[in-house]
């Protein structure tokens, strides 16, 4: 699975996602990052990606050009990478719809995310109506720029998809993914602060451990 960034803060999500779990996955290859910066993309001598909005208001825009111009350096490098997977273009957004682990999931099932980051105070309609499929939130509440939620998004997707996780199984043993929540765990030492591991965990059982933990 392929998951290419836009935004204006590579370097700090090229560091978060090159950490741990993802960071690892994305050295075997099971999922490739690619962070594009927007301001490459400005058609101004300053490298402005910013505007005042029509109409008046308060705060800048960013601009439909630099994005535009951004998506469409992806797709042709996704062509020259011989790239002819299915793709989504999610812009993250407080006014999207709302991440759910189900929606994880429909998402891990397609080769290609496009995720757009915005700032200021939004972004110029047209290019949003011309490139994004999906507006996504992760949660309601705002943030002051998308990276936050696109690696949230990111994470939450690469480890449901094949070979990203240790044990495949794992990812379906977890919290939400039967509609139940993840039972108490415990490791070593046996007492700790005169607290005691459950007696059934130290059994052997293992029929009585399935029920317990269910
Ligand atoms: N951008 C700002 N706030 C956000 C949120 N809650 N979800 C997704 N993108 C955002």
């Amino acid at each position: 699975m392929r998951f290419d960034i836009m935004t204006l803060f590579p370097e700090t999500v090229d560091y978060i996602l090159g950490q741990s779990i993802i960071g690892r996955a994305q050295k075997s290859g099971a999922i490739q990052v690619f962070t594009h910066n927007i301001r490459d993309y400005s058609e101004d001598k300053h490298r402005r990606v910013d505007d005042t909005p029509y109409g008046g208001g308060k705060g800048m825009l960013m601009a439909a050009p630099p994005i535009w111009n951004c998506y469409n350096a992806v797709l042709r490098m996704q062509a020259e990478a011989c790239f002819t997977g299915m793709r989504r273009v999610i812009y993250l957004s407080p006014a999207g719809r709302v991440l759910r682990q189900e929606h994880a999931r429909t998402l891990a099932t397609y080769d290609s995310l496009i995720l757009l980051c915005g700032h200021y105070e939004g972004i110029d309609e047209r290019v949003l109506e011309e490139i994004v499929t999906d507006y996504v939130s992760i949660g309601d509440y705002v943030l002051t720029g998308g990276e936050l939620p696109a690696m949230v998004m990111i994470d939450s997707i690469s480890r449901l998809v094949p070979g990203v996780l240790h044990n495949d199984d794992s990812a379906g043993d977890e919290s939400f993914e039967n509609g139940l929540l993840e039972y108490p765990q415990y490791t070593r030492p046996p007492v700790f602060l005169d607290k005691e591991v459950p007696e059934v965990l130290l059994s052997g059982h293992h029929e009585n451990i399935r029920k317990w933990r269910h």
